[in-house]
């Protein structure tokens, strides 16, 4: 029996269309390793802020400092988090000020070339569901399945606005949906890996399904990809 690596399900959208909870909920139910490369992108800002480096003057040691650093996802409890030397970063990646300071952190090249050759180095061994901006596009063109979110800004902004009143936080739905445009904005006309939808990704509207009825669209497509595969009717193998 041949032993399955590489990336089985590259998912990709902008911020808030539901890509963790699918590629999750995906990974679980195959049996697959979940990776969410934006926590990586996040913990560099992380490391960023902790450091005092300005992102406009100090692309080159924000460059440096990405390759330097180690990530690793790790089971606690039922939750995956990211470690990064051996720090469980997880719940200090979330905060609303690194996620807006990972967006021009993201658009840094260097930035960029370590982070993406740590992700192909995490699929050598496992099978994963990757999710991101550039999964198919740059970081695994090959996957067998290609999947692309969208949800409307208002839509995905609502979201993201009850996962924090859920999580006990403060919110401010407004707030949440003006910084979501600039980094959709930023995001997609950057000049490195912008986001993208591949040309051979299949898009998925999510805004009128439930996750359920995502997820279970997303296992459909992967067994038709898996079947063509096998029988050839695809492209390379993984
Ligand atoms: O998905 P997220 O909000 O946690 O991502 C944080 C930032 O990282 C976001 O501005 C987009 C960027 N990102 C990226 O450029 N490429 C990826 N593969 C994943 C995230």
């Amino acid at each position: 029996m041949t032993e399955r690596t590489g990336c089985m399900v590259a998912i990709d959208g902008p911020a808030g269309a539901g890509k963790s909870t699918i590629a999750r909920t995906v990974a679980d139910r195959c049996g697959y390793t979940y990776i969410d490369t934006g926590a990586m992108y996040r913990a560099v800002a992380l490391h960023v802020m902790r450091t005092g480096l300005d992102v406009e003057a100090d692309a080159d040691a924000i460059g440096e400092l990405a390759g330097r650093l180690r990530f690793e996802f790790r089971a606690v409890g039922d939750e995956q988090h990211l470690f990064v030397d051996g720090e469980d970063v997880e719940r200090a990646i979330r905060t609303p000020e690194v996620g807006n300071l990972s967006s021009p952190v993201s658009a840094i090249p260097e930035v960029r070339e370590h982070l993406v050759a740590a992700q192909r180095t995490m699929a050598e061994r496992v099978p994963v569901v990757m999710e991101g901006r550039d999964i198919g596009t740059v970081v695994f063109p090959d996957a067998l399945l290609k999947v692309f979110l969208t949800a409307s800004a208002e839509e995905r902004a609502r979201r993201r606005y009850e996962q924090r009143i859920a999580q006990g936080e403060d919110a401010d739905y407004e707030r949440i949906l003006a910084d979501q445009r600039e980094r959709d904005r930023r995001d997609s006309t950057r000049a490195v890996a912008p986001l993208r939808k591949a040309d051979d990704a299949v898009e998925i509207d999510t805004d009128p399904l439930s996750i359920e009825q995502v997820a279970d669209r997303v296992l459909e497509l992967l067994d038709d990809r898996a079947l063509a595969r096998l029988e050839g009717r695809d492209g390379p193998a993984v």
